[in-house]
């Protein structure tokens, strides 16, 4: 059964004179899920209202979203360190927030960044640490607060490719329900996703989960008309997925 599931969403931020999403159902299975597309096609807002952080922007929300697992998002910039804490804080706050009892939490605490491969950045705080290393003990902060799937927002960005490597590998040990990625760096994702959602103008226009073609698909990229051509070789498999509108 699928972890997240998207009906016929509509959505709008405030500012927005039209429709971002455009009509999306999607259901994100277990497993590793790359939403990819075009800038300004919808995939942050596709994450940010998958996950629920949209909440926080505001707009207008149309059809149905269910979660049925506890879900966060990494976004793209890490602005969700709002206190100037350590790592080693920043995680036992998560725990604790999460309700586990302070004498467990510092020891879980180790146990997540030892996972997650922050345990030599315990003791910093987390305002003085590279991108890449927030980048983690953002993933470890969500692990101690409890998520079992996690979406992360251009997450290679920061990276060079030995780090994106890395990265992925670590995605795929973690014992988590799903790990959604969006992405347009497609040629560091290769092997990487199960399953892989195109997005262009806030519509789905293609879903594959076939191997050879998610391979395809996400060895391939990055060229001109990619998405163009995905969405007319899937045209049949997205029939149905665009919905109608709202109203
Ligand atoms: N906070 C926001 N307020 C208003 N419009 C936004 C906001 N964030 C994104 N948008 C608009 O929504 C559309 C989709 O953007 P986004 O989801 O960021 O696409 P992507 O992540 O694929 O580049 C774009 O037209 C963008 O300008
Ligand atoms: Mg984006």
């Amino acid at each position: 059964m699928a972890v997240i599931e998207l009906n016929n969403v509509w959505y709008r931020y405030p500012a927005s004179e039209d429709w971002v999403l455009r009509g999306v159902s999607l259901a994100i299975p277990r497993g590793r899920t790359l939403i990819t597309g075009p800038t300004g096609s919808g995939k942050s807002t596709l994450l940010r209202v998958a996950s629920g952080a949209i909440e926080v922007y505001g707009g207008v929300l149309e059809g149905r979203v269910e979660r049925r697992a506890p879900t966060m998002l990494v976004p793209q910039v890490f602005d969700m360190f709002v206190l100037n804490l350590t790592v080693r804080d920043e995680l036992v706050y998560s725990l604790e927030n999460a309700g586990v009892p302070p004498p467990e939490a510092a020891a879980q605490a180790r146990r997540i960044a030892e996972e997650v491969g922050v345990d030599h950045l315990l003791d910093r705080r987390v305002s003085e640490l590279s991108a890449g290393e927030r980048q983690r003990v953002a993933i470890a902060s969500a692990i101690a607060w409890g998520a079992r799937v996690l979406m992360l927002d251009e997450p290679l960005a920061y990276l060079d490719p030995a780090g994106a490597k890395s990265l992925l590998a670590l995605l795929s040990k973690l014992d988590l329900d799903a790990v959604v990625i969006a992405e347009h760096r497609l040629h560091l994702m290769e092997s990487w996703p199960d399953k892989v959602v195109v997005i262009e103008g806030g519509v789905v226009k293609a879903v594959v989960s076939n191997p050879e073609e998610v391979q395809e698909v996400a060895s391939h990229g990055g060229g001109a008309g990619l998405w163009g051509a995905w969405s007319a070789r899937m045209a049949i498999q997205v029939a149905g997925c665009e919905g109608g509108h709202p109203r």
